[in-house]
């Protein structure tokens, strides 16, 4: 019998396509209120469609629906093959994807309708809160369960990462979560003042660290090995890359709030600790990298290596401009500007958003019992038109955000500001048209790679026993 099918794929299959979907619509969201922020009129005076309600939909859609579901995919084949074991429960699987999509579903709805616990990265109000910690309890279970009914003894790094992730992200939600019902669809955070923002970043940094880092290290660790068909470059490397990763990103938190109420001292830990990070962020950037020492000739015909070493070189540029940005004097200028918002949308695009669709890449042609996917030519397509988008998208907004910066701390000789803000308003306009077409080039290149999942995917009944058999080596 196929070794494949001593596997539950159907549930990776389910998660890979809805990261291909939610990508779509997510991103489709985020041109929306990129094109709003250029135009404000284009909200047709509907409250739905106001920015405020849209743009919690969109980081919501990005990062839960469509990062998360990738993650899902990907954990659940990586401990699969490693751990040469089917899933710990199927039906627990499957209730995972369906309770997953049903705190999508109840996201869409609410948001837009402004019902919103006020927490960035953590608005959904507290029957949903509550539906994605039984959901999360529900694939810690199957997660863990299936490494510990594995056949192998040893366990595989990029497991260590996605365990990492979902314990850590356990933790971050009950805190964060914790809060006092008023009535069905409102909440109270049950904490208060600067407590309150202090846990707020604490979750906030974390939901960085370990959903929008760790979590794709598993990938890297698993996937460019296996496209690259070389060994991790150092196996010693990536487990002290792993602790002190997870160790240091803990304590970061209060760097968004420099400058705030929070004690002084409490600020300058977090800036200490964020410039700590560069070294285990570098260390896992350069093995991820040098995994391609011998070759690198592969990257000239190979697409979804391409998307994969990319995407490792925007993560140590944004884990470069992180911890530069933590630094109290740099952020005195970036804090509030553009800035930020380029700094997220390089880490977001090229590091989370490159690493996922590389690796969902890779996955879909053996979960379709295919050789490749459809069409080859229209991944290096798809990789082009969302490189160029990327760089068009963070290049405007860095200038705008350090001319923001600049504009508003100027002041004349007799003390007064030099520009009402306002004035900075106007001068940002040309930037945000710029970021519109950033954004619909990488929305071009998400959709290329709906239409080539659809037709890799219609292919399947064709091969069934195609997918290639375990190696002995994972790594
Ligand atoms: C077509 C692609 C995208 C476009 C056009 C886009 C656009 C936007 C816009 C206009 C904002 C609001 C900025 C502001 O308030 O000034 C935003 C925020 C955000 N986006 Fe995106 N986005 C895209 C893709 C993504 C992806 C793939 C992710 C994550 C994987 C992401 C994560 C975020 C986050 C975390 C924020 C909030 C940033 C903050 O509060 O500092 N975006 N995006
Ligand atoms: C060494 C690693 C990193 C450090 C030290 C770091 C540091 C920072 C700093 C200082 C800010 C600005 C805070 C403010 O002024 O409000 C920030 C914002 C942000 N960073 Fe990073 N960063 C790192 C890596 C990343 C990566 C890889 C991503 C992936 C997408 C990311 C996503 C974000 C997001 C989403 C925000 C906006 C949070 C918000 O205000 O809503 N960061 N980061």
């Amino acid at each position: 019998m196929d070794q494949a099918q001593n596997y539950n794929y159907k549930v990776v299959k389910q998660f890979a396509v809805a990261t291909v979907v939610w990508g779509i619509v997510g991103m489709l969201v985020g041109v929306i209120i990129a094109a709003q922020l250029a135009w404000p009129a284009l909200n047709l005076d509907i409250p739905w469609l106001t920015y405020g309600r849209l743009r919690p939909l969109h980081t919501n859609a990005v990062i839960f629906a469509f990062g998360v579901s990738g993650l899902f995919a990907t954990s659940y084949y990586v401990v699969q093959r490693t751990c040469q074991v089917r899933l710990f429960s199927d039906k627990l699987a499957a209730f995972t994807f369906w309770g997953w999509q049903a705190v999508i579903l109840s996201a869409v709805i609410t948001l837009p309708m402004g019902l919103t616990r006020g927490k960035e990265y953590a608005e959904l109000e507290w029957p949903i809160t509550i539906l994605i910690a039984v959901v999360w309890v529900a694939y810690a279970t199957v997660f863990f369960g299936t490494l510990m009914t594995r056949k192998v003894k040893h366990i595989y790094v990029a497991n260590w990462f996605f365990g990492g992730y979902i314990l850590a992200v356990t933790l971050l939600h009950v805190v964060n979560g914790a809060s006092l019902p008023v009535s069905a669809f409102k909440s109270y955070s049950a904490y208060a003042g600067v407590q309150d923002a202090m846990i707020q970043w604490w979750y906030g940094h974390n939901a960085v660290g370990f959903i929008l880092t760790a979590g794709y290290l598993g990938m890297v660790y698993y996937f460019i090995p296996k496209q690259a068909e070389r060994p991790v470059y150092s196996y010693r490397l990536s487990i002290v890359h792993f602790w002190a990763l997870i160790f240091t990103y803990m304590w970061a938190g209060p760097h968004h709030l420099h400058y705030t109420a929070l004690p002084d001292w409490t600020q300058s830990l977090g800036m200490v600790f964020s410039l700590i990070l560069l070294a285990p962020s570098w260390g896992g950037m350069i093995n991820g990298m040098m995994t391609l020492s011998g070759a690198w000739h592969k990257l000239r015909t190979d697409p979804i290596l391409k998307f994969m070493i990319v995407s490792l070189s925007f993560y140590g540029m944004a884990t470069f401009e992180g911890p530069m940005m933590s630094i109290k004097t740099v952020n005195s200028l970036s804090h509030y500007t553009d800035w930020g918002i380029a700094h997220v949308h390089g880490g977001a695009l090229g590091w989370v958003g490159f690493i996922t669709m590389g690796s969902i890449y890779y996955l879909l042609p053996r979960l379709a019992g295919q050789q490749k996917m459809w069409s080859t030519k229209l991944i290096d397509v798809h990789f082009w038109v969302a490189t160029i988008g990327i760089v068009l998208y963070i290049a405007a907004l860095w200038i705008a955000g350090v001319m923001q910066g600049l504009m508003w701390r100027a002041v004349n000789p007799d003390g007064t500001l030099t520009y009402t803000f306002v004035e900075g308003v106007k001068a940002s306009y040309p930037y945000y048209v710029v970021r519109v077409g950033g954004g619909l080039l990488y929305l071009t290149g998400m959709c290329l790679m709906g239409l080539n999942t659809f037709m890799t995917l219609r292919n399947r009944e064709t091969a069934v026993a195609r997918i290639p058999a375990l190696s002995a080596t994972h790594a």
